[in-house]
């Protein structure tokens, strides 16, 4: 009976270790066989009623059983340990591996290149100011010789919101469409001489397409003094844009008409993306055009408490929007203020 046992005994305990994994199923494994309420010691109790004899034969045989019971466990004890040290070694930290790279921000393009030029007219001498976005058709259109009936309201349309009222009048609040609406602004804080520049962000009800946005941006600069001619708006311009761009630029002027200004000029650049050959940002015409000029017209002049009879002045409206799509690059006006990571991430060199 006894000797049956201790044979099933074995035979499962053969069994069992085999399919050990590690070392908690082993703790398991020596405490069912091994430990203090285990099969062998159970069945050394039931040795105590067998007659002397036999129980000195099964005795040995038991305890033959315990030993290599003890034996097998231990040689997977080892087994286990040394694959655990050798799956650490594997893991074990490799230095040839590429870092995490830490992503640092940038300067938006835009704000790269109004920094730029706001550096190039301040070492001009010209003065950098901010306006408001919202702003009264007063400033944005009446004072700069659009008055309400004048068709070039409509080249502008814009967002408008509601009527804003002080002690005086009411005003027709809008986005403003253009930055010259500083113009006045500044004509009657200063007063002459003045050399100004205004870059901010415009707004117009416009269908977006490769170079047109409602949101974007422009520089406007102006300058009144006596004497002050056509040649010097050319020359500040030539100046200004070679230096933007780091080479001598290829510049047009064309006729243009603005009420606020007489005579008017559009000036187109080379557009460099496509080296005149013609592409989406110039409309494939090879040249594009960045801004608008011409002499400030008198009625501004007077609307601004200056003596047109003695003082002229230029004034000049940038697309900078523009002007970034060409020296970054950039194929579609809509990336600008998109928000598009994979754009924004993009180192500028
Ligand atoms: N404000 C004009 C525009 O946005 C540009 C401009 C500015 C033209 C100054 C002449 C003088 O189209």
């Amino acid at each position: 009976m006894i000797r049956k046992k201790i044979e099933k005994i074995r035979d499962k305990f053969q069994g069992e270790i085999q399919k050990v994994k590690d070392r908690s199923s082993l703790e398991e494994i020596k405490i069912k066989y091994l430990g203090r309420k285990g099969k062998i010691n159970s069945l050394l109790k039931e040795l105590i009623n067998i007659p002397t004899d036999k129980k000195r034969v099964l005795g040995q045989e038991l305890n033959a059983l315990k030993e290599e019971i003890n034996q097998t466990i231990k040689d997977f004890q080892e087994k286990i340990l040394t694959r655990e040290i050798q799956e650490k070694e594997n893991q074990k930290i490799n230095l040839t591996l590429p870092g995490k790279k830490v992503r640092v921000g940038c300067l938006h393009p835009i704000t790269r290149l109004h920094s730029q030029i706001e550096n190039i007219f301040r070492s001009m001498g010209f003065l950098i100011l901010d306006g408001p976005e919202i702003e009264s058709d007063y400033y944005n259109f009446t004072a700069l010789n659009i008055p309400e009936w004048h068709p070039a309201r409509e080249m502008h349309d814009t967002f408008y919101l509601e009527n804003y009222q002080d002690k005086k009048r009411s005003y027709q609040l809008l986005l403003r469409t253009h930055t010259s609406s500083m113009q006045i602004r500044a004509m009657k804080k200063y007063g002459v001489p003045l050399a100004v520049l205004v870059p901010g962000r415009v707004f117009r009800y416009e269908a977006t397409d490769a170079r047109h946005e409602n949101t974007f941006y422009q520089i406007e600069g102006f300058l009144i003094d006596r004497g002050i001619t056509i040649a010097n708006l050319i020359g500040i311009l030539k100046t200004a844009l070679s230096q933007i761009f780091n080479q001598q630029v290829k510049i047009r002027l064309r006729p243009g008409y603005f009420p606020f200004t007489e005579p008017s000029f559009e000036v187109d650049m080379f557009c460099y993306l496509c080296q005149g050959k013609g592409c989406s940002v110039c409309e494939n015409k090879g040249w594009l055009e960045i801004l608008g000029c011409g002499m400030i017209h008198p009625n501004v002049l007077k609307n601004g408490g200056i003596d047109a009879k003695e003082y002229t002045g230029f004034a000049f409206g940038l697309g900078s929007s523009r002007l970034a799509q060409l020296k970054y690059g950039i194929n579609d006006a809509r990336l600008i203020l998109g928000g598009d990571l994979r754009f924004l991430r993009q180192e500028i060199l």
